[in-house]
């Protein structure tokens, strides 16, 4: 027994045992951001409206070499009692109308945000040092729309949305290898299209504020957030959105 506990068996023991027993200190981790010259102010805004703000932004995200996925953001959502929940999902569609991913029905998400429709979004954009966060209401799209978006997508992509029961625990990954296999021998040459699931489709995010962050070295950021108007005040001016700066 003794003969079998070599160097590698008591590294491995030694890391279980001090990760279970310490914390390790990251603190000196820092990364400089923007310079003081590099600003980001409400007269850099390219309109009053944050979509188009948003465009601008993501146009340049898409165009950096250093990005490879723009559009991933983190979707938080919450159940109904208010425990949140959050993960990575891929932007489809933006603009006035809200923020559109796509997702099964059936899975955690799906579940948190039918009983309770409200969620919170979050790009990262590293390289640029820029974050923008997303707040507001959910509803589900249109059936006629998230079938013209599956009918859109690679047909590897439309049998990952049969095979998958999202979010359920299940025994091995073999339960998807094996319905993968069936579905591809049945519809990899598109002879039998296949059918749009039910259990599938898209959730739009229609926001009541945007935040527009920036990253300063001195870490005295810059974030301007748009957020509906609530107040009579508000309400009687002609600009549907109020432009606030936050402290960072
Ligand atoms: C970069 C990235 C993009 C993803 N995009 C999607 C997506 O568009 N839709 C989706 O359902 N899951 C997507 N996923 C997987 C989700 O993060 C998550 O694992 C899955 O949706 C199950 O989440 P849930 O159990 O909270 O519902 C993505 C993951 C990553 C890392």
């Amino acid at each position: 027994m003794l003969a079998k506990f070599n160097n590698k068996n008591l590294l491995s023991v030694c890391f279980r045992f001090s990760t279970r027993t310490m914390s390790i200190d990251i603190g000196g981790m820092r990364k400089p951001y923007n310079d003081k010259e590099n600003t980001f102010d409400v007269k850099d805004l390219v309109s009053k409206n944050p979509f188009d703000q948003f465009k601008v932004w993501f146009e340049e995200a898409t165009a950096n070499d250093k990005i490879e996925e723009a559009n991933a953001m983190c979707l938080a959502t919450a159940t109904a009692d208010g425990f949140p929940s959050a993960r990575m999902v891929l932007l489809k569609k933006y603009g006035p109308e809200g923020f559109t991913f796509y997702t099964n029905y059936t899975s955690r998400k799906a579940e948190e945000l039918d009983s309770n429709p409200r969620a919170a979004l979050v790009f990262y954009w590293e390289p640029l040092k820029r974050s923008v966060r997303v707040e507001g209401q959910v509803s589900r799209v249109p059936m006629e729309e998230s079938k013209a978006y599956f009918e859109s997508r690679p047909v590897s992509s439309q049998i990952g949305a049969w095979v998958s029961d999202q979010s359920k625990v299940i025994p091995d990954r073999t339960v998807l290898t094996e319905k993968e296999a069936e579905l591809t021998t049945k519809h990899q040459d598109k002879v039998e299209p296949l059918p749009f699931p039910n259990h599938w489709g898209g959730y739009r995010v229609v926001p009541r504020s945007i935040e527009f962050w920036q990253g300063q070295s001195n870490r005295i950021h810059d974030r301007l957030r748009f957020r509906v108007a609530e107040t009579e005040e508000e309400k009687s001016n002609k600009e549907s959105w109020v432009i606030e700066r936050l402290a960072p």
